[in-house]
């Protein structure tokens, strides 16, 4: 499984390749879309169904691996409604019982770290929110990481998955501590995938946030730098690990209607005909307005982090922790030409209510914020994240 664009480059070729050298045989779909939606997702679970496959690969971004995670799971399970394993409130987010069949992910980004979580992300076309489908069932078999798969990738989708990867890190770490999250489940099946920041997580992602600090602005520079890209590709691993146990939290949460709720734009680099906010830039816009307001709890963690992101620290005081991992990152995403905030993606003021409307059912995530929001919360949260420098 991939999509048009990479059905193209050497990393499907590579795959194709050996599939063929060992004898094995396969069919390719190519039509997964680029930041999938409830649609696409269902052309993909219809194939499947239909091809009574003994295991699947997939080969791509955090949209491909996403795609053949749920087709692999649907057609396991064949008389389930979309809706049953769909996210609560917005499906009826029932627990996987049935045995899914072998899935390798190859991830050609920087990524997602969608190989190594339980987790597949959807557009939700009538509700223009994107929601997805959590459950360890669902987690491929392996992963395959290797670097020389991510040297095709142009600079704006290192530079989006690479966000991606900041921001997993960055929130996972200042999640909700996992002993702080309540009501505890009846039944220790009914445990969601993200269980809040804890000892294990947190080794992930501080890792992966030192080597995001150390490589990413190399990995996007310069295509040749194969240290960079590598570096990046494991960094989407580890944090992909800490977030896929932790969780993420605003910058997430609020992410899914900047996307839902896409007007015009059209990145460049990606090579598609729909308009689209890549995930990466979706969360990485409000990152500053976000850890400004979370920093109120853990404050010692965010300077941490603004600290491991190149900050001085050496005479900040503990109050101002927030402010200045928000300044850290404006003027890291300054110095990688990144758009001036939502208003640069076609948003403004009139918007806000519509996107703090596709934030509320995002409560798998906001849930894991810090610090509970409201509606006001939230509102001045997206005011904040309109211009950035
Ligand atoms: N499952 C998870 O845990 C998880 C986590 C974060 C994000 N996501 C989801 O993943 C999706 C985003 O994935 P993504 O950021 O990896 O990008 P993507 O899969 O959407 O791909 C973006 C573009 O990059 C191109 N591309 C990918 N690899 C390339 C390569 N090596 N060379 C040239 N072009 C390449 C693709 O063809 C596509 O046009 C979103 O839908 C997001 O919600 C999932
Ligand atoms: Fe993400």
């Amino acid at each position: 499984m991939t999509d048009k664009n990479l059905s193209q480059l050497p990393p499907v070729n590579a795959v194709l390749n050996s599939l063929t050298k060992y004898g094995i045989n396969f069919q390719m779909y190519d039509n997964v879309r680029v930041e999938p939606t409830d649609h696409s997702f269902l052309d993909a679970i219809k194939y499947a169904k239909k091809g009574e496959f003994d295991a699947y690969v997939a080969v791509g971004g955090g949209s491909v691996i996403d795609t053949c995670k749920a087709a692999n799971l649907y057609a396991s399970s064949p008389t389930s409604d979309f809706l049953d394993y769909v996210n609560a409130p917005i499906g009826k987010g029932k627990p996987v019982t049935v045995p899914l069949k072998p899935l390798i992910a190859v991830p050609t980004t920087a990524g997602t770290g969608s190989e190594t979580t339980g987790v597949a992300i959807f557009d939700f076309k009538e509700l223009k929110i994107k929601t997805g489908i959590a459950s360890r069932a669902i987690k491929p078999t392996l992963g395959i990481i290797d670097p020389l798969h991510t040297l095709s990738m142009p600079e704006r989708i290192v530079a989006n998955s690479g966000f991606d990867v900041l921001c997993h890190a960055l929130e996972s770490y200042t999640a909700l501590p996992y002993n702080m999250r309540s009501p505890c489940p009846s039944n220790p099946i009914n445990r969601p995938a993200y269980q809040g920041s804890n000892p294990i997580s947190d080794v992930w992602a501080l890792h992966a946030l030192r080597i995001v600090a150390k490589y990413l602005k190399r990995a996007i520079r310069n295509p040749e730098d194969r240290e960079a890209r590598a570096s990046m590709h494991l960094a989407s691993a580890f944090a992909g690990i800490g977030f896929g146990n932790a969780g993420v939290h605003l910058c997430h949460g609020m992410s899914y209607p900047i996307s839902g709720l896409v007007k015009n734009y059209k990145p460049k680099d990606y090579n598609v005909d729909h308009s689209l906010v890549p995930h990466g830039l979706s969360v990485v816009l409000t990152s500053p307005a976000v850890f400004a307001f979370t920093a109120q709890i853990h404050p010692e963690r965010h300077l941490e982090a603004a600290e491991i992101l190149g900050a001085d620290i050496r005479t900040a005081r503990i109050k101002d922790a927030g402010f200045i991992l928000a300044d850290t990152l404006r003027k890291f995403l300054f110095d990688l030409n990144v758009d001036d905030g939502l208003a640069a993606i076609g948003y403004s003021k009139a918007d806000i209510p519509a996107l703090v409307k596709g934030t509320l059912p995002q409560e798998r995530v906001t849930k894991l914020s810090p610090r509970p929001q409201t509606e006001e919360d939230l509102s001045a949260l997206f005011e904040a994240s309109m211009k950035l420098y």
